[in-house]
């Protein structure tokens, strides 16, 4: 069968584990050769675990083992610096990036109504939600407009279309990232590289990526982790949640030139949900 990646090279943020690990697999099942970024380390500021140099390890060996190149690096992405040395070392190796992956994401501060946040918790989900993203496509943006190809692809969510009570930070930062995406679809559409948001609705925490989104943000409003999905599978049309590998397969589409001719596009998997 033939590979929807084969030849390309794909950087994946946020890739220890969850969506970015079920990319990272998906892309490397597609023959995509991968650098992978992650903090791969604990921020202060997120009350929960971030993805470890463990799991970072353990995304890469099992890519490696369906055959492609990896390249792990650990970078934060609210360093510009780091970004840059990742890319540069990543072209070093590869010769060329043609798909950037900005998946890396935070959920904290949630559970609060916004005169609950503090300064310092707002900075940060700015910073890695929003600015993150525009700090990697600052970085591949100028190499993909120069080879006249390249796919960027924003993991937002429902939150950048929707508005979620409690949630101020990550809304708005989702949002920010929807129109961050247009604007520079606009930007390098003359150039022939494509810039797409993909919006997951809710995705079951799966022990095969360890995701735990899911249970942190139910967490974090102070309910069990049953009864958040229970409301998320009524509130989306289709009575399920969304699994992992439903937004890897919508990455890889729009990483492949399947999609050609889509940019400045909102993909929403969502089973429905911002439907109504
Ligand atoms: N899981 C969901 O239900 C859901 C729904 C909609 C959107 N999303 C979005 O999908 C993306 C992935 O979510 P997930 O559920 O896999 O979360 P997750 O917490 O399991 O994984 C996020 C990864 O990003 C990494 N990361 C965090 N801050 C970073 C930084 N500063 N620099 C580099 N890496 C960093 C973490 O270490 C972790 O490995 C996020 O952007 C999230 O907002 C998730």
């Amino acid at each position: 069968m033939t590979q929807r990646l084969s030849g390309k090279t794909a950087v994946i943020t946020g890739a220890a584990r969850g969506l970015g690990r079920a990319s990272a697999l998906a892309f490397a099942r597609e023959g995509a050769d991968l650098v992978l970024l992650d903090i791969a380390q604990d921020l202060s500021g997120v009350p929960y675990p971030l993805g470890s140099a463990s799991q970072f390890e353990y995304t890469a060996e099992l890519c490696r083992e369906l055959g492609v190149s990896v390249l792990t690096q650990q970078t934060d992405v609210r360093d510009m610096r780091e970004v840059k040395a990742a890319v540069s070392t990543a072209v070093e190796r590869f010769g060329r990036i043609d798909v950037l992956v900005n998946n890396a994401g935070i959920a904290a501060p949630s559970g609060k109504a916004a005169h609950e946040i503090d300064e310092d918790e707002w900075e940060l989900m700015i910073d890695v939600d929003l600015s993150g993203a525009w700090r990697t496509i600052r970085a591949v943006g100028g190499l993909m407009a120069a080879q006249r190809s390249g796919s960027i692809i924003n993991v937002a969510s429902t939150a950048g279309l929707v508005g979620y009570r409690h949630f101020a930070g990550y809304v708005a930062a989702k949002h920010g990232l929807v129109g961050l995406t247009k604007a520079v679809a606009l930007d390098y559409a003359p150039s022939k590289v494509r810039v797409n948001a993909l919006c997951p609705g809710s995705v079951r925490d799966d022990s095969q990526v360890e995701g735990r989104m899911l249970s942190e943000i139910a967490r974090s409003l102070d309910v069990p982790v049953s009864e958040h999905e229970e409301t998320f599978v009524q509130a989306q049309p289709m009575n399920a949640l969304i699994e992992p590998e439903d937004i890897a397969s919508a990455a890889v589409w729009l990483a492949s030139d399947e999609s050609r001719q889509v940019t400045g596009s909102v993909l929403t998997v969502d089973g429905g949900f911002t439907a109504r």
